[in-house]
């Protein structure tokens, strides 16, 4: 019998997107918040071995007045010349709360931070700003002291300008529900303000040289008085960073991770048949790592709405595995009864098959106590499942519904797969028992023209991009990423190492941990759980402490994945005692030794190559700051593509490797600083348009005939001199053609790729790849004539209205016959029509300091992209490309009514 659905509320749930209609203000309102710089620090040196830090110790220091506390020159900086461990103390004002925090600019190296005795954090690096929160530990009425025992083991231990930030205990300011807000400007989330910003020379090269800052939301919203009763709460995908939330004026609450998501209970706040406001406070000022990490409400939010009894959020777990022909299944639900009355339930799982068949329903009945919650544990089997594999990425629906007194109060719906995963230390990875290589991409999150706030469409536009070259496996560095990004994961077949941002066992860093692990683990993508990477105490006895802790959380939630980490220098003892996988990072002469040393752990590469390229550059110019394309270019630690992949190609005892990166992004200018402004260790560039080297990865990773000829053959003043002529390919052998002369026959080496010297001569340089004794490709470099049109291709042509869908546009410019002219930088103005906007545009050039947010862009040899968002309601949009002297391009696109 089919359940009612409850007649007072018409929903058995409801998850309601909340982008729209927020107002927005760059920069704090200075009277919302209130700043003290930390002055007066007086120090004590306390030797190259750690002193003990007994609370009790601590708290006699803090109290101490004796002169083994001596003052530092400067009133705002603390710099000692001693190399070692030195404490550091000052005396904090009398502030009210809550929220008191202490913001530091730069601590070098690393430090503990202690207030009144009480161990409140540590922070490793010296590069980053970070937050420590002192509510917590606060002394009401004072004295309130606070140490910092800080570590430098090469040079002296410095504390960089510091300050003391408060809260009123009143909300003022934006966080107020009258607020006037006329004059702020509208958003659509997600959202990243940093990235509207301007480039400046004094900014930090790990943020691309943009401003992180402060910024404020508010949304006004309404509920109907018929969702009196209901549970609701909002749950935020990703702020940036450091994010305070208030409902009409009260104070919700914080969240300090830029990259887990973030969620408030709002049932008893709301005002039903009224307007509610929101003020969310985002500080991207302190940083979490060190590339572009945006800032804003750069992901969704949404609003939830429930039954009182209902399956708790992320309360689904679902492990299905391919065993005798047949899928086995353990489903954990949990319910939570969220009222003054007990009720009995009764819990029904529905399997839907990938061609909506139901093949399998279990049911569990039961009673649930007034304000109580239960874990219900349903086993169950159906035969001859389509596995989730990377060729048939099959997904199966789990449809959770919940009946009260036989009225449906609750449904929810769990994309999940069924299939196997297995790690060897000799054969590397099996999928559903057939090894697969991985051949994995490390990658930041943002895109050119957009920064860190993707719209959904993105995710899908760069995975394929990565497919069709091969790749299968995604690394999300250095944190978790959007959960749209594992969707497509699941959908296109590409497996997941799905990574914690900082290794450390205090209670905020393992609740990240806990929203990861409990977000993610129904994902059929995701393989492995990456507790960190590259952390400074990875070898240490502390750094093992963490690995524990962080481990204990993973198994708890989903036992069904190994744990790795990303290590880079202690192959032994710390961390190593604790992870399932060894991931290594770079250190090719580790994979032999590591697996002498441990026969029994399977290894595979989490970060390889770090190569260097500018797109469409074939002279290094530091000046500029271009690296060329060919395969030479690489960081003192890493090596070229084709070195750094060898390895782990003829190595079948490694899972695989992940390169660094799949595409450049932002901050991190390697290997120069300004003007450059992104990475350059992409095999793409931050639009998304191949290197080089992507055939080169395309050419060992995928199944298709790959010949790729480069460079360009466009060298006027350059007669008669020889160019370096290379070429990428699977092909048995290649012959090279000047203007129809043979100059050579050439095998390319397995593995490898083909040079040649060529004396430059305008005209076609021509490829052509013989495979089993047959032409199998040509590929071809002409000398084009001077640009004459623009060409847009969209990445689709129709878009779904009012649901911020947005496509990337490639702009061409090319030459009278039609031919890419791969130096052009033609300056491209674009107008649109339609119910669309132009959101954003780049051209992967790494020091150009042109605006994303932007209606023109210079072409970059040859290339630029725009990004066309389409509006509220459907029509016909139409995108023009405009530059002097040439022949504009025209574009129309469809904006449809989603479904229609
Ligand atoms: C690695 C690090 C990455 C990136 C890379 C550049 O050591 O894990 O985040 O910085 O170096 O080569």
């Amino acid at each position: 019998m089919r359940a009612r659905v409850n007649p007072k509320t018409q929903i058995p749930r409801q998850r309601l997107n909340f982008d729209k209609g927020w107002l927005f203000h760059q920069g704090d309102l200075e009277f919302s918040t209130r700043r003290f710089p930390l002055t007066h620090w007086r120090h004590q040196y306390a030797g190259v071995k750690k002193p003990g830090d007994h609370p009790s110790r601590l708290k006699r220091m803090a109290l101490e007045k004796t002169n083994a506390w001596k003052s530092l020159p400067s009133k705002k900086e603390a710099n000692l010349q001693k190399s070692g461990y030195s404490w550091f103390k000052t005396a904090l004002p009398e502030i009210t709360g809550p929220g008191r925090t202490v913001h530091f600019t730069s601590v070098s190296d690393n430090c503990t931070v202690y207030l009144n005795g009480v161990k409140l954090q540590t922070h490793e690096r010296w590069i980053d700003a970070f937050d420590v929160p002192l509510d917590d530990a606060w002394n009401k009425g004072g004295p309130n002291q606070l140490i910092l025992l800080v570590h430098n083991p090469y040079s002296g231990a410095y504390i960089g300008a510091s300050e003391l930030e408060t809260f009123p205990s009143k909300p003022l300011g934006p966080a107020l529900e009258w607020f006037n807000d006329s004059h702020w400007r509208k958003v659509l989330l997600p959202h990243d303000f940093v990235v509207e910003g301007k480039f400046d020379a004094r900014g930090d090269d790990y943020n691309g040289y943009l401003q992180p800052g402060i910024g404020w939301y508010r949304k006004r919203f309404d509920l109907p008085l018929s969702d009196q009763g209901l549970r609701l709460w909002l749950d935020f995908e990703g702020i940036f960073r450091n994010s305070r939330v208030w409902l009409n004026g009260r104070f919700l609450g914080r969240h300090r991770s830029g990259y887990t998501p973030s969620r408030y209970d709002i049932s008893e706040l709301i005002r039903f048949g009224e307007t509610n406001t929101l003020s969310v406070r985002v500080d991207a000022r302190a940083a979490e790592g060190w590339w572009y990490e945006g800032g804003g409400i750069y992901r969704h939010v949404w609003l939830n709405k429930a039954d009182p009894l209902h399956v708790e959020p992320y309360g689904v777990y679902v492990v299905a595995t391919p065993h005798r022909g047949r899928a086995s299944l353990t489903i954990e639900t949990n319910l939570v009864n969220e009222s003054w009355k007990g009720a009995s339930y009764q819990l029904t799982s529905e399997i839907k098959s990938p061609d909506h068949r139901t093949v399998l329903k279990l049911s569990t009945g039961g009673s649930l106590a007034a304000n109580g919650n239960k874990t219900i544990i349903q086993k169950g089997h159906f035969p001859e499942p389509a596995l989730w594999s990377l060729e048939n990425p099959h997904r199966y629906l789990l449809v959770t519904s919940l009946t009260k007194e036989g009225i449906l109060v609750d449904r929810t719906e769990t994309p999940f797969g069924v299939r196997s995963i297995r790690f060897d230390a000799d054969h590397g990875f099996f999928l559903n028992g057939k090894r697969v290589q991985l051949q994995g991409t490390c990658n930041h999150q943002d895109h050119a023209g957009l920064g860190v706030a993707l719209p959904d469409r993105l995710f899908t536009y760069r995975l394929e991009k990565l497919k069709a070259m091969g790749s299968n496996a995604y690394r999300c560095a250095h944190h978790p990423h959007a959960p749209e990004l594992l969707d497509a994961c699941d959908r296109l077949g590409i497996l997941v190492v799905d990574e914690n941002r900082r290794l450390d066992d205090s209670p905020d860093v393992l609740e990240q941990v806990r929203t990861m692990v409990l977000r993610d683990r129904n994902h059929p993508s995701v393989i492995l759980w990456s507790i960190c990477n590259e952390e400074p105490q990875q070898g240490t006895l502390a750094g093992r402490a963490r690995a524990e802790a962080v481990k204990k959380v993973i198994s708890r939630y989903d036992p069904s994945r190994p744990v790795t980490a990303a290590v880079n220098y202690a192959f032994e003892g710390g961390i190593r005692d604790v992870i399932d996988i060894e991931g290594i990072n770079y250190n090719i002469n580790q994979y032999e030794d590591f697996r002498k040393n441990h026969p029994a752990t399977p290894l595979y590469g989490s970060e390889t190559a770090s190569t260097v390229s500018t797109r469409g550059v074939y002279q290094t110019d530091p000046a500029k700051g271009y690296v060329s394309a060919y395969d030479v270019n690489h960081t003192m630690w890493s090596l070229p593509a084709e070195a750094a992949w060898r390895p782990v190609a003829s190595r079948p005892f490694l899972a695989g490797a992940f390169i660094w990166t799949g595409f450049d992004y932002r901050g991190e200018p390697t290997p120069y600083q300004w003007p450059c402004v992104n990475s350059h260790f992409g095999i793409m560039d931050v639009c998304g348009f191949p290197k080089d080297n992507y055939y080169y990865y395309k050419s060992w990773w995928g199944k298709e005939t790959v010949l790729h000829l480069f460079p360009h053959w466009n060298w006027k003043g350059r007669e008669g001199k020889e160019i370096d002529v290379w070429c990428h390919g699977n092909c048995d052998r290649v012959e090279l053609f000047l203007n129809g002369d043979l100059l050579g026959t050439k095998e390319i080496p397995k593995l490898g790729h083909l040079e040649w010297k060529v004396k430059y001569k305008p005209g076609t340089l021509l490829a052509r790849g013989w495979k089993n004794g047959k032409i199998a490709m040509e590929s071809k470099v002409e000398t084009t004539s001077e640009a004459k049109s623009i060409r847009l291709t969209p990445y689709v042509d129709s878009l779904n209205a009012g649901r911020g869908d947005t496509t990337p546009v490639t702009i061409e410019i090319l030459d009278k016959k039609g031919r890419l002219v791969p130096t052009a930088d033609n300056l491209v103005t674009f107008r649109l029509s339609g119910p669309a906007q132009i959101t954003g545009v780049g051209n992967g050039d790494p020091s150009s300091h042109e605006p994303d947010k932007a209606k023109k862009r210079r072409a970059f040899n040859g290339l630029c992209s725009v990004f066309i968002r389409a509006g509220e309601t459907p029509g016909k949009i139409i995108l023009t490309a405009l530059s002097p002297g040439l022949t504009p391009g025209r574009l129309a696109i469809k904006s449809l009514n989603p479904g229609s």
